[in-house]
């Protein structure tokens, strides 16, 4: 019999859940009201996270775990998230204690595991019934923002569509005291411009007069070692549509996270919270984006951008000085600029242009990884060799290191470019199982917006799959590219690489990977080096040269004294300096 896939959700390690029927629902229902009848009979408060991504499924966990001074749980926490096929299976595994999120914080599946199965504190649904049992519904729902064009931020718009629908819904599901708190990262007037009216006109509906409870306040989740304590202890920004809002927005981030240590931040409005977030992930990209230029100015001069930026990092001021990676990916510095400079436009209803840094930045930061393919073809050149159906390895798929999330990684789009020039691309990642930007390319992250339309060729990278033997990975290479400072590869040993390549690569380096030692044993073992902002690595190939002739000149003079008595690796210096091009 054929199995129509669209009735199932596949989980990261292949295991295939049912979706719901329409006759699940009630019972579905049945289940958590029953559950949160109980919870809320010991006193503990209802909270609904709309959401269990990346963000909500931590969010969820951390506030489960919260405790009172007696050590008491104080509320029970319903995970909702809609049953697609694409996210369902977020919710079985949930519900057996496992976090639907892979992270490299070992927190993460403790304290989900903690809270499903010990503390009965947290559980999953699919039924956006479970609004009406909330105290507070926490929406971790995306907001994304779809660029028409590589490299042009303003040509594109804020996607509304699935946000409005939920404050829709919430309105519709919620008591009127429920407090709503808005944690995504919205274009800057969402919460008192979009969603206020939006629930107000469904309350009104109801025939509830009072207002919402309303408020925002943005997550600075990093999903790294780190990923719990970026949400529970770290400071927090929050802003209520109302004084009321305010105060039990408040209230509520002060009972689960450590406010005692991180203050709250109150601020008046919450369009102030919301701007505060955009202005955050500006600074920040554009800090990378201004990089960019000295990079190519440190390529192209003899100059070393990571010994530049540690020696300016020395000065308090300057201590947050970045080197940029190959292109600035994650989820949010991509997106966030594009979220303010449509909101003047689209929310506040202004027709002047006035951002000029914001939108060059995220533009600068999305094809910066393209100049990683520049340099991969020109290291194969001065070995002599094209990079149409050149073997590629790329170490890194995910945005930075030590974590697996593949959103907008500067490592797709080198795929994606080398794959538009003919070269045959590998890709390994400890922390990756499956790369859905290819795999699944046609729909992933959404059907109209993959980055597989800015490139030609794509086709066959829907085959791609993500290595796991590095050392099977790098047999038979061309070029190896280091895309990401996971761990895995920091210690990276030049002999063992060539070893197993199988013969001199190119090596492309592009976030300070590679130490001058490494580099200069690259060179001995005959490869050819290049990096991003590494413009010294031409230095260091001219002292090898220089090694290497001074060793010929030796052995001329030995020779005549009949004194010849060669070590191992000056042998190999001789045999492979010979492919140690002029070019460069
Ligand atoms: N990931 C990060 O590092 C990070 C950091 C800071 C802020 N944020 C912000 O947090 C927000 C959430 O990001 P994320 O990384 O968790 O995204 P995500 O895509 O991992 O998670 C969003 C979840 O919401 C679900 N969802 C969508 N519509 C829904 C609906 N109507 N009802 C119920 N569930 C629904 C999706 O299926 C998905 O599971 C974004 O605004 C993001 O910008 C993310």
């Amino acid at each position: 019999m054929e199995v129509n896939m669209s009735e199932y959700s596949i989980s990261p390690n292949g295991e295939k859940f049912p979706l719901p029927g329409p006759e699940d629902y009630s019972k579905e229902f049945e289940r958590v009201k029953r559950l949160a009848g109980e919870q809320r009979a010991r006193g503990l408060e209802i909270v609904v996270v709309m959401g269990i991504g990346f963000v909500g499924a931590v969010m969820a966990a951390v506030v489960a775990d919260a405790q009172d001074k007696e050590g008491n749980p104080t509320k029970f926490v319903i995970g909702m998230q809609r049953p697609s096929s694409r996210s369902f299976w977020k919710i079985p595994l949930l519900n057996r204690g496992i976090s639907p999120v892979s992270s490299e914080d070992p927190e993460v599946p403790l304290m989900i595991n903690r809270c499903v199965n010990e503390k009965k504190t947290l559980t999953a649904t699919y039924t956006y019934d479970a609004l009406k049992l909330a105290d507070v519904v926490i929406v971790d729902i995306q907001c994304d923002y779809l660029k028409e064009a590589l490299g042009n931020v303003r040509d594109g718009r804020a996607d509304m569509v699935a946000l409005e629908e939920s404050f829709e819904i919430i309105a519709q599901n919620i008591s009127p005291q429920t407090l709503v708190l808005i944690e995504t990262t919205v274009a800057p007037g969402t919460t008192e411009q979009i969603a206020y009216p939006i629930m107000r006109k469904a309350f009104q509906k109801k025939g509830i007069t009072s207002d919402p409870v309303l408020a925002h306040s943005f997550e600075r989740v990093m999903p790294g070692r780190n990923y719990v304590a970026s949400i529970r202890d770290f400071w927090r920004v929050c802003s209520g549509v109302n004084e009321e809002s305010t105060q039990r927005v408040v209230k509520f981030l002060n009972e689960v996270l450590n406010t005692e240590k991180f203050p709250l931040t109150v601020l008046d409005r919450p369009i102030e919270s919301e701007t505060a977030k955009i202005v955050e992930n500006s600074f920040r990209a554009t800090l990378l984006a201004f990089m960019d230029e000295w990079s190519l100015f440190a390529e192209r001069n003899g100059v070393d951008l990571t010994k530049v930026i540690n020696a300016i990092k020395i000065r308090p001021t300057h201590s947050n000085i970045i080197f940029p990676g190959p292109g600035i990916g994650g989820y949010c510095l991509p997106k966030d600029g594009g979220l303010g400079i449509w909101a003047y436009r689209h929310i506040h209803g202004f027709e002047d242009d006035i951002f000029k840094i914001t939108p060059l930045a995220v533009d600068i930061n999305d094809t910066r990884s393209l100049h990683v393919a520049q340099l991969t073809r020109d290291a194969l050149r001065n070995m002599s060799r094209p990079i149409a159906s050149a073997e590629i390895l790329v170490l890194g798929a995910s945005y930075r290191e030590d974590v697996g999330d593949t959103r907008y990684s500067g490592s797709e789009l080198i795929v994606r470019r080398l794959t538009e020039m003919g070269a045959e691309l590998r890709i390994h990642d400890p922390y990756v199982l499956h790369w859905w930007e290819f795999e699944k390319q046609d729909e992933y992250p959404a059907s109209s917006h993959g980055m597989k339309r800015f490139f030609r060729g794509q086709e066959k990278l829907k085959d791609l799959r993500v290595e796991q033997d590095l050392n099977h990975a790098l047999q038979g290479i061309d070029a190896l590219i280091f895309a990401v400072r996971h761990k895995h590869y920091l210690n990276l040993d030049p002999d063992e690489v060539v070893k197993y390549a199988g013969g001199p690569i190119a090596v492309i380096d592009c976030f300070g990977i590679l130490d001058d030692e490494k580099i200069g044993r690259y060179f001995e073992l005959g490869c050819e080096v290049k990096g991003l902002g590494r413009g010294h690595v031409k230095r260091i190939k001219d002292q090898v040269r220089a090694k290497r002739e001074q060793l010929l000149l030796d052995i001329s003079t030995k020779d005549e004294k009949g004194e010849l008595n060669l070590r191992k690796e000056d042998l190999e210096l001789i045999t492979n300096g010979v492919k140690l091009g002029a070019e460069d």
